[in-house]
Parts: structure tokens; C-alpha cells; sequence
């Protein structure tokens, strides 16, 4: 314990102290003298905090240090001060147990190297790249490179630069032993155990080609999709967490989580880019090399162009520009590269960066407007979103005029207010957002955004309970909640019952012909064409559709249901693990509590909705109507979850990986691992002294697999579930 704690640690007694010498201290002066020094103590006293505090207010300074260097990317302190800080709470809470919070930034360590990783010495340096920012640097480049071949011909392969960050994979005989970050180039983190949940990554490669897989180097780019940080995102906002700024910024926080749980949850990817072998690259040209680690189990992008000149190197740039916003992740360029590696070796590099590739970025895009108007949506759990109306603008090739602001705190963050010059941003959100007010241009004439206390579709009350950064509206028969509702139901990845839009959806509810989602299975064909503009072939189409979403999969109408906290991948976590929408409803928060991947908050939410008696009769309804509320077999197998439904019990020590490892990864790929050995047990993977496990196991006839066997299961899984770029 150190000697801070010893003084520190005990409240009372050093209060005590200190009255008992600030009496002393006034007896002996005059009474003017008494009072000033009175004063004075009692502020000094005052001011020395109680460990408890210190502990609080450290807490609160690093989770805002890391908001700021995670969410806006723009830290106020270095690294080192931002650790020192980090270690002095370490000490607190290791010398006071009962001070430790389960939420505190030590167990939760948001991204610096803290105790967490090991550190990692790169054989060779991660270098990092030089940038261009125009074709006519592009074009100085390819002067600089045709000078140093002196004549010779030679390509360039262009290819994406991912928006994420770099990796370094070293497989030993085709085995992944150890993931380490770029870091400073030389050494980064050792961050085995996160990278072996990225499901785009090899645990063992499919071919080793003789000597090439003997020891190998992969280096390539981590990166969170969209859509991925999309739900993040909004799983954080219901969490009452700050957002990520950006996908990058929620990768770099995902693969320095101390838990592989968390960082399977969240589902990285990984393009590689790059394969060495010891200190050399062994294929005569970096298109081949692509190729390889294509053959041997790896995701590489598919936009990627042999260019026989530089003007083909621009047009693969102008090219992929245009068809960013179709691309599934963030891009923030072209990395340019001389393909002949032995040209590379030619050119070799200074102490940044190469000489044969370069990165030509695309320009940011952001473009400055004004905010018309603020409205507040409201969606189906009642939440009040913030929209800005936007002056329409050209941002990347399309109009933009509206942009989210999320909820009330992000509005008194950037201080955005009706009439504002806001800069607006697209990255990664598929929704543009306002990335700063532009004050120069404030006239005074600006008005400021109360958020309504009644909610402005139908008056009800709007709640914002204490520590949540969303409001909403409370009333249980808002039509607003009922269309979002009825439109998140019909939706494509809920019940899929195309044709139910907006308008129809505000038609019936107007008409008052639904009033929940179950009402949707009551229509008639003449209920839908008596409405306005409708004609009875498209009612009948609807009806049609209709019919088949009672056989949606229980994962699909878990989801559509919309239950707060409940995404479409807790939704299939729940109906893989109680297979029906009735053992559902009839689960306890502990048993919710206790399915690997739902924690307490969303256990008691599902058990919330549940016991609401609305609720349980529209379930009730849902199934009289005929819709499936048992599992299908086949989503048991589908391809989001390939081990769903297969549980492991491991034992013993496994060679490479630690328990916690072997888990993350099995979960990650949706199966589930038991404490004991039982019937239902698919596999048991043992390791060495193995015990009474594996005995059970033999006993039982369940099959044993040691580490390379379950590499080989997962591994095989993961081919038939392999994205195509
Ligand atoms: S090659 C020595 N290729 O960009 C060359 N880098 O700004 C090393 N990046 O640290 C990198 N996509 O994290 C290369 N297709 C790609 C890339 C790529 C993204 C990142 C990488 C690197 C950074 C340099």
C-alpha cells in the first residue's frame, strides 16, 4: 500500500485531526487572528478529499478523457498523464476493494495500454505511409518512382485504404499465435485474445505452402462495418454511453477492451493487406501476394486495380470515390503501391515511410450550411430524437438536408441552435451529422432548442429519468410509437411484409383499423382498398405478404417486437437460447441474466416487457393469428451464429490459448460453453491435465477435440461464412 493510501484512507481520523489542531492553533491567537485562521482551515480542511472522493473524481476525469479521445477525437492530456492518472486510481482501488465500482475505467480500461497488454516488439518496423492529397502529387510520385527504376517498366497496384486500424498476425506452422497493434511502429500491444474473435481472421490457415506458412506475418487493417457501428452505436446511446465519433475510433476502443467478450460482441472485420516471412516478402510481385492470402483463408479487398500507369491509378481513385457511400465500411483513400517486390527492396524507405507506395486521401467531406429548423421524432419506444432541417447542400454527390443530433446532450454539447452555420459531416453514420457550429457567422438572431416536455405527436408526458441521455414519451397510446412500431414489425429484417410504408401505416392508425401490431393479421382485403388511393390489387398483394411473415423465423419477431435493448443480434441470441416465444415469456431476470451475452440491464428489460399484460396479449394474439412463435430448426444452423445450438465444455490448459480466449471465440460464433459435462454436451475440448471432465466425456461417448481440432471446427465454420469484398 502506498504511503498516499496509508494518509488517505482513513476519512474520520484525519478530519478529527484536523479540528483537533485547528482548535488548538485558534486558542493561541487574538480573536480577529482566530476567525482568519478559522476560516482558512475549515477551506483547506474542506478542500482534502476523502479517498472515496478522490476515487469518485478520478473516475469522472479519465471516463471524460476517454469520451474525448475516443468520441471526439481531440484529447486535452498525453498519454502518459492520462496512465499516471489511470495507475493512482489502480492503487486506490487495489488498497480499498470497497471503493471499486464495476463500471470503473480500470476494469473497463477505454484504451491505453493500462496493465491489460503485454507489449509487443515488431520484428520490422509498421511503417506508415506517405500521403498525397491531389493528382498532381499523385503524379510527382510516379516521377520520384520512374527515376529510381531508371527506365524499367513497372505497375502499381491501387487499392482501398481502410478507415480502421493496422494489424500484425504472426502464425507459427500455420497456427495464429499472437495479434499485436501497430503502435508507435516498433512496439505495439500484445492483443491476442481480441484478435482471435474477429471471424475474418484465420486460426489456422487453410495451406501452408511448404515453408510459407511456417512463419508467417500477415499485416492488414481491422475495421468495424457500417451497420456494425451503426448498432453499436445505438446500443451505447441506450446505455446512456457517449457514441464513437467515427468506425475507426470504435475499433481502436474495441480491440483494447480487456474482456474478448466484448470485443466478439462487437464484431470486428479484417481485410489483409500484406504477408512477410521473417524479415522478407517472398513473392516477386504484392498482386500475388493478395492472391496467397486470399488461398490461404484470408478476407483481401476486392477493389484493387494492376495498373499499368499512373493515369490508371487515377481513374481507379476517381472510380472508387464515386462508389464510396456503396461500400459496406469507410475508406479514406487509395494506397498506391509498386507491385514488383523487388523493385520495393530497390526503392526501400526512409525512417517514416516507404518510397514505393504512397496514400492519396480523398478530401474530408464536409460541407457548411444552415439549421432551418430543429424537430423531434419519435420513435417506437417512445425515444425524442433531435432532427436538424438543414438549408439543402451538396455533400459527396448527394442533397443533403436533414442531419441527426441524437438527443439533448449532444445539442448542448455542440450548442447548435435554430439558424446556426453548422459544419456537417459524412462518415461512417448513414445519416450526415453536425460536426461544429460555425460562430463566426452567429448574428445574435440565433434561437436556442428546448427539448418539448410533452411529446409533440400526441401530448403525452416525456420522461427523461435520471442518468439516461434519452427522453421519451411515456403514453402507451401515442400514434407515433404505433407507426414506428407497426414500421419496425413489417420491416425487412423483422417481419419482412413489404408494402406496409408510412403511409399506409399512418392510414390505419388514423382509421383507427390497428391499433398494435397484432391488428395486422385481422385485415381484410376491403379494410386496406377502402382507404384512400388504394387499389384492391395492391390490398391484395399486402394480404399476401402478410400471410407469409406468420412463418418469419422466432428471431425475426423477437426483434420485431422492439423491445428496448433487444437488436436483432440479442433477438437471436434469445431465440436460439429459448427456442420459443411462450419459455421466453416465462423467464426470470436470473436465467436471462445467466445467457452468456445478455447482461442485467437488457435481462430486466425483457422481463419488463413481458410482465406488462398489454404485452402478453399481443403475444397471446400474435399466436392465435398464427404466427410462428416456436424456432425453426434451420435458424439453429443459419449463418449468422455458425456453432448455434453447439455447446463445448473445456478442461485442462490449452496450449496456445487461455480459457477466457477459447470461450470468446467459441461464443463469438455463436456456441456456448457449459461448466459440466452432460448428454446434451456436443464437444469437450481438453488441454493438458485434463481431469474428471474428460473422463465424463469418454464415459458418456461425447466427442473430445484437442486445441487444433476445435481451430479446425471453427476454422471451417468460418470459410462457409466468409463475407465476399
Ligand atoms: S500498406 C508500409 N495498405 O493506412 C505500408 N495500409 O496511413 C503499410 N491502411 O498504417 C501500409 N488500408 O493502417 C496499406 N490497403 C492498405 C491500407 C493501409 C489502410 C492503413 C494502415 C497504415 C495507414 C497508413
Amino acid at each position: 500500500m502506498s504511503k498516499q493510501n496509508c494518509t488517505g484512507g482513513d476519512k474520520s481520523a484525519a478530519r478529527v485531526a484536523q479540528l483537533v489542531t485547528l482548535r488548538y492553533d485558534a486558542c493561541t491567537q487574538s480573536k480577529k487572528d482566530q476567525a482568519r485562521t478559522l476560516e482558512l482551515m475549515v477551506r483547506r480542511a474542506s478542500k482534502k478529499k476523502t479517498v472515496a472522493e478522490e476515487a469518485e473524481q478520478l473516475r469522472a476525469e479519465l471516463r471524460r478523457h476517454e469520451e474525448l479521445y475516443y468520441v471526439y477525437d481531440s484529447p486535452e492530456i498525453s498519454d502518459a498523464e492520462y496512465d499516471a492518472m489511470l495507475t493512482r486510481l489502480q492503487e486506490i482501488e487495489e488498497a480499498h476493494p470497497e471503493l471499486q465500482t464495476p463500471d470503473s475505467p480500470t476494469v473497463r480500461v477505454g484504451g491505453r495500454s493500462a496493465e491489460g497488454f503485454d507489449e509487443f516488439l515488431h520484428r520490422r518496423p509498421m511503417l506508415s505511409l506517405d500521403n498525397s492529397y491531389n493528382i498532381e502529387e499523385l503524379r510527382r510520385f510516379d516521377e520520384r518512382c520512374r527515376k529510381l527504376a531508371e527506365g524499367r517498366a513497372f505497375d502499381y497496384v491501387a487499392e482501398l485504404k481502410i478507415d480502421g486500424l493496422s494489424l500484425s498476425l504472426h502464425y507459427e506452422r500455420g497456427v495464429l499465435i499472437a495479434g499485436a497493434t501497430r503502435g508507435d511502429g516498433w512496439r505495439g500491444e500484445d492483443v491476442t485474445g481480441n484478435v482471435r474473435t474477429i471471424r475474418s481472421i484465420p486460426l489456422r490457415l487453410k495451406e501452408t505452402n511448404g515453408n510459407l506458412g511456417k512463419d508467417l506475418e500477415v499485416r492488414g487493417e481491422a475495421y468495424i462495418a457500417r451497420e456494425t457501428f451503426e448498432r453499436i452505436n445505438a446500443e451505447r446511446e441506450e446505455a446512456s454511453e457517449a457514441r464513437f465519433a467515427n468506425p475507426r475510433n470504435a475499433a481502436a476502443g474495441t480491440l483494447r477492451q480487456l474482456d474478448p467478450r466484448i470485443v466478439a460482441r462487437r464484431k470486428l472485420s479484417f481485410f489483409a493487406y500484406d504477408a512477410l516471412a521473417g524479415d522478407r516478402k517472398f513473392f516477386a510481385t504484392h498482386r500475388e501476394g493478395l492472391q496467397w492470402l486470399e488461398r490461404i483463408g484470408f478476407q483481401v479487398n476486392s477493389h484493387r486495380a494492376l495498373c499499368s500507369s499512373i493515369e490508371e491509378v487515377i481513374e481507379f481513385c476517381n472510380r472508387m470515390e464515386a462508389e464510396r457511400d456503396k461500400l459496406q465500411y469507410e475508406i479514406d483513400g487509395v494506397v498506391v503501391k509498386v507491385n514488383s517486390t523487388a523493385l520495393q527492396d530497390e526503392f526501400g524507405q526512409t525512417t517514416k515511410a516507404p518510397r514505393w507506395a504512397i496514400a492519396y486521401k480523398y478530401p474530408a467531406r464536409q460541407a457548411t450550411t444552415q439549421v432551418l429548423s430543429i424537430v423531434v421524432q419519435v420513435g417506437r419506444t417512445g425515444a425524442l430524437t433531435p432532427v436538424a432541417n438543414l438549408q439543402p447542400v451538396q455533400l459527396a454527390g448527394t442533397v443533403v438536408a436533414r442531419a441527426t443530433l441524437h438527443n439533448e446532450d449532444e445539442i448542448r454539447r455542440l450548442d447548435v441552435r435554430v439558424s446556426d452555420w453548422v459544419m456537417i459531416e459524412k462518415s461512417g453514420e448513414i445519416i450526415p451529422k453536425v460536426l461544429k457550429v460555425v460562430e463566426q457567422k452567429r448574428t445574435g438572431a440565433e434561437t436556442i432548442f428546448q427539448m418539448p416536455t410533452e411529446c409533440p405527436v400526441c401530448g403525452g408526458h416525456v420522461s427523461r429519468p435520471e442518468g439516461e441521455v434519452v427522453a421519451r414519451c411515456v403514453a402507451a397510446d401515442c400514434p407515433a410509437q404505433l407507426k414506428a412500431r407497426l414500421l419496425h414489425f413489417a420491416s425487412r429484417r423483422a417481419m419482412r411484409i413489404e408494402g406496409l410504408g408510412e403511409a399506409l401505416a399512418e392510414q390505419l392508425i388514423a382509421k383507427k383499423i390497428v391499433g398494435d401490431v397484432a391488428d395486422i393479421y385481422n385485415l381484410k382485403v376491403e379494410d386496406v382498398a377502402a382507404l384512400e388511393r388504394r387499389a384492391e390489387k395492391s390490398a391484395t398483394n399486402l394480404l399476401a405478404q402478410i400471410e407469409r411473415s406468420k412463418t418469419r423465423d422466432l428471431n425475426n419477431l423477437i426483434f420485431g417486437l422492439g423491445l428496448r435493448h433487444v437488436g436483432e443480434r440479442t433477438a437471436g441470441i434469445l431465440a436460439r437460447n429459448f427456442r420459443s416465444l411462450e419459455r421466453l415469456a416465462a423467464t426470470s431476470v436470473e436465467e436471462l441474466d445467466a445467457v452468456h451475452e445478455i447482461g442485467l440491464t437488457v435481462a430486466e428489460r425483457v422481463r419488463d416487457w413481458f410482465d406488462d399484460p398489454t404485452n402478453g396479449r399481443l403475444c397471446e394474439r400474435l399466436r392465435a393469428a398464427g404466427v410462428r412463435t416456436e424456432m425453426e430448426a434451420s435458424v439453429a444452423r443459419s449463418g449468422d451464429a455458425p456453432l448455434a445450438g453447439k455447446q463445448f465444455v473445456l478442461t485442462g490448459k490449452l496450449p496456445t490459448m487461455t480459457r477466457d480466449e477459447a470461450q470468446a471465440v467459441i461464443e463469438a460464433q455463436g456456441g456456448r460453453v457449459a461448466s459440466s459435462v452432460s448428454k446434451k454436451t456436443d464437444y469437450v475440448v481438453a488441454g493438458d491435465d485434463a481431469g474428471s471432465k474428460l473422463d465424463k466425456a469418454i464415459q458418456l461417448g461425447v466427442e473430445v477435440l484437442d486445441e487444433p481440432q476445435l481451430l479446425e471446427i471453427l476454422n471451417g465454420q468460418m470459410d462457409e461464412t466468409r463475407e465476399v469484398a
